[in-house]
């Protein structure tokens, strides 16, 4: 995509690359000051994303210390189940109501922690320890603005996310989007997922399900298309 960054999204970039260390307070202050309304981000709505992405994904900026991704959700668009790999934390802006479920690992052991509604208008935090999925199960479609920081001048500040496929029982450390279905480009490597429990696991398949019911078997990597024809 060929289009200038927003004037105020060049603003909070400029801020967030000129300091050593921000903390997510910072972050949060300066997100509200500019006071970021959805048509300042409307050249990077991505509602007609590729079927190979489970929710539109459009990068606004990106460098070393800063990810700043506009995120576009029909109804039943939703990320994996995953992390923000070597973020030091993020921001979430919703311009729409969105599901946000939190989940933590313990004793090796994914669980679920939460399911909350993040509202438009609100501004949810991430941390390097976050795990989460998000997605949009309403009938409006929803936007959201993602802003990523690492103070470890890294490749790529969300890169080796982990993706928790718990129907491959694998997670995948992955670069750009946390999709349902990582493309192969995307994976850096793989390891096996923790234990989870039926509730965790049939939230997730529910999810899964409407995504595949959504595609035809010729758009499936190989990892969907063994568990969907299985
Ligand atoms: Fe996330």
């Amino acid at each position: 995509m060929n289009v200038q960054i927003p004037v105020k999204i060049q603003k909070l970039v400029q801020y967030l690359e000129s300091e050593n260390e921000i903390s997510e307070k910072d972050l949060l202050n300066s997100i509200k000051c500019l006071d970021i309304t959805i048509s300042d981000v409307g050249d990077y709505l991505s509602f007609n994303h590729s079927i190979n992405e489970s929710y539109g994904r459009s990068v606004i900026y990106e460098s070393s210390k800063v990810e700043v991704v506009v995120m576009s959700w029909n109804r039943g668009d939703y990320t994996s189940i995953h992390d923000h790999g070597y973020a030091q934390w993020g921001a979430v802006y919703a311009f729409g109501n969105l599901q946000n479920s939190y989940f933590k690992i313990e004793n090796n052991i994914l669980k679920k922690l939460s399911e909350t509604i993040l509202e438009k208008g609100e501004i949810a935090i991430i941390d390097n320890s976050s795990i989460h999925q998000m997605g949009n199960p309403y009938n409006k479609p929803a936007i959201s603005l993602h802003v990523y920081y690492s103070n470890k001048n890294v490749k790529s500040v969300t890169g080796e996310a982990r993706n928790f496929n718990l129907h491959a029982d694998t997670v995948y450390k992955a670069n750009g989007g946390a999709f349902l279905d990582i493309p192969d480009k995307d994976v850096v490597s793989k390891e096996k997922c923790p234990k989870f429990n039926n509730k965790v696991y049939e939230s997730y398949i529910k999810i899964l399900q409407q995504y595949l019911n959504k595609h035809s078997y010729n758009n499936l990597s190989g990892r969907l298309k063994t568990y969907a024809y299985a």
